[in-house]
């Protein structure tokens, strides 16, 4: 089992809609994945179609079995026309009592410890994180594998994506202090890509400049997006031949052939 987290410190850049379409993706492809929404805003858990409830604070805090905790999906919520879903998207989802989770949790091994007890019946799980740094991202970072980093092609982003680097760098020798491994950077997906703006395309070429091989091509900015989230369906389900939907199984493919590489 491998766990991947999607971070960015800045709010309303793609970390959700990447994070569902990456474990709905997966799912079709054949994996068991956990999608587990980590955010007070229960944007994944409302995405995937059900309704916000204290999932992670009941698991970390109140010590609930998981199996009263997780929400099979549907397949027919996330499936492509005319492909069968080889494999299963469980979510673990959330509310507002996730805010109270960092003053709850006793250590920052809480969250490895506690997914620990997934291993042999999940394949995949994925983090989708709150854009404001707590002391449940410290002990994310303990359990996770994998991060992936959103960003917009603006100034701000790239500075939430800055603070984010520092972070998981801080928490890197917390890591070391015991044993753990460094976390693998999958990579960084540029998101609401705008090509015919020069900001945007300044902007990529600086983030290239900076990071290099590990900037993913960008995801073009295209109304579908929100149309299919308003609908709570992925891209690729919703409207399988767009634009969109290719542009989502590049990140589902990119993703896969990371998982690779980690843990
Ligand atoms: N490629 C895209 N083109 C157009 N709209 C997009 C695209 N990707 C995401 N969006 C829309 O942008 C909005 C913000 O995306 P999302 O909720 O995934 O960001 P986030 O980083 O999870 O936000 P938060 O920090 O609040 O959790 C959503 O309404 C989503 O539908
Ligand atoms: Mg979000």
């Amino acid at each position: 089992m491998k766990i991947i987290t999607l971070l960015n410190e800045k709010g309303g850049v793609g970390k959700t809609t990447l994070a569902t379409h990456i474990a709905a993706g997966l799912a079709v492809r054949g994996m068991r994945v956990l999608l587990v929404d980590a955010d007070p805003q229960g944007h994944a858990t409302v995405a995937l179609g059900l309704q916000k409830e204290p999932g992670l604070y009941d698991l970390l805090v109140r010590n609930v079995p998981f199996k009263s905790v997780l929400r099979v999906i549907p397949p027919k919520a996330y499936q492509v026309p005319n492909l069968a879903v080889n494999g299963q998207l469980v979510l673990l989802p959330s509310n507002v009592e996730t805010r109270n989770i960092a003053n709850s949790i006793s250590d920052s091994f809480a969250v490895a410890e506690r997914f620990r007890e997934l291993e042999g019946t999940m394949d995949l799980v994925v983090f989708d994180t709150s854009p404001t740094p707590s002391l449940l991202h410290g002990s994310i970072y303990i359990a996770t594998d994998g991060v992936l980093y959103p960003t917009t092609c603006e100034y701000l982003s790239f500075d939430g994506l800055v603070e984010s680097i520092k972070h998981r760098q801080a928490a890197e020798a917390h890591r070391k202090q015991w044993g753990l491994n460094a976390i693998e950077v999958l990579g960084i997906v540029p998101t609401m890509y705008r090509t015919k703006t020069i900001e945007h395309s300044e902007n990529l070429k600086q983030l290239r400049e900076q990071f290099g091989a590990l900037v993913w091509n960008p995801i073009s900015q295209r109304t579908i997006w929100a149309e299919a989230a308003a609908i709570r369906r992925p891209v690729f389900s919703f409207a399988p031949e767009s634009l969109a939907a290719r542009d989502a199984w590049e990140l589902v493919n990119r993703v896969q052939e990371g998982l690779a590489r980690v843990g």
